[in-house]
């Protein structure tokens, strides 16, 4: 069974307590977190004074995923804010491995996401040192998008680079996630979803995790 991190950037911001506390009741392994600058992406969301808030209430890890440029500049404030675990995108970070390094020195897990045209081969130097690598099935910037579905040959590589070097690096993948989909990728070795609009546009979100899980 995989992991799985709904992602509330498609949930109902007028009800966040609510729905946090539905994500603690149910089946859900982290809660994914949308952030996003206008720069690196074509649309903005939230920053730090609501991350502090649902850290207050949430019982499961922040999975931060930094869809902005220059995130060296802020990683401390993240950890401040309560992330657990930051995501920067292989795209943006000149010096990868120092942004990673001091993502653990600050005492979260590093992870790298791809976005769909990014191969995974850039990351062969690295992926020893990742908790995760976050391969995108849409361009990033939006909930609801339709799957990239060619993107499986390159969850199956990224499986063979992780296997072959007896690596605990996980594979997580974001955009497009629902029941229809969920078995093959599992099948194909990704041990982390990210799901948004397949869960909060869903009359039983809850239940919804919990199909999710059991068909992973
Ligand atoms: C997209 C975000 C995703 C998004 C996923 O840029 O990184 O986490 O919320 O939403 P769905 O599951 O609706 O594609
Ligand atoms: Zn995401």
């Amino acid at each position: 069974m995989a992991l799985i991190a709904p992602s509330i950037l498609n949930s109902d911001f007028l009800r966040l307590g609510e729905q946090i506390a539905m994500l603690n009741s149910s089946e859900a392994d982290l809660l994914h977190l949308d952030i996003m600058d206008g720069n690196f992406v074509p649309n903005l969301t939230f920053g730090f004074p609501i991350i502090k808030q649902i850290k207050s209430v949430s019982e499961l890890p922040l999975d931060t995923h930094l869809m902005i440029r220059d995130p060296d500049k802020y990683l401390e404030d993240f950890r401040e804010a309560g992330a657990d675990n930051l995501t920067v995108h292989y795209e943006v970070c000149d010096h990868l491995h120092r942004t990673v390094q001091r993502i653990k020195d600050l005492g979260m897990t590093a992870s790298v996401s791809l976005n769909p045209a990014t191969p995974v081969h850039v990351l062969e130097d690295i992926l020893s040192e990742l908790h995760m690598v976050l391969i995108m099935t849409v361009n990033p910037g939006f909930g609801g998008q339709k799957f990239i579905a060619q993107r499986l040959e390159k969850i199956k590589k990224l499986r063979h680079m992780i296997d072959i070097r007896n690596l605990q690096t996980l594979i997580q993948i974001d955009g497009g996630v629902d029941i229809t989909n969920i078995t093959e990728l599992s099948r194909n070795g990704v041990d982390v979803f990210v799901a948004g609009s397949a869960i909060f546009k869903d009359d039983d979100p809850s239940g919804m995790i919990k199909k999710l899980k059991d068909n992973s």
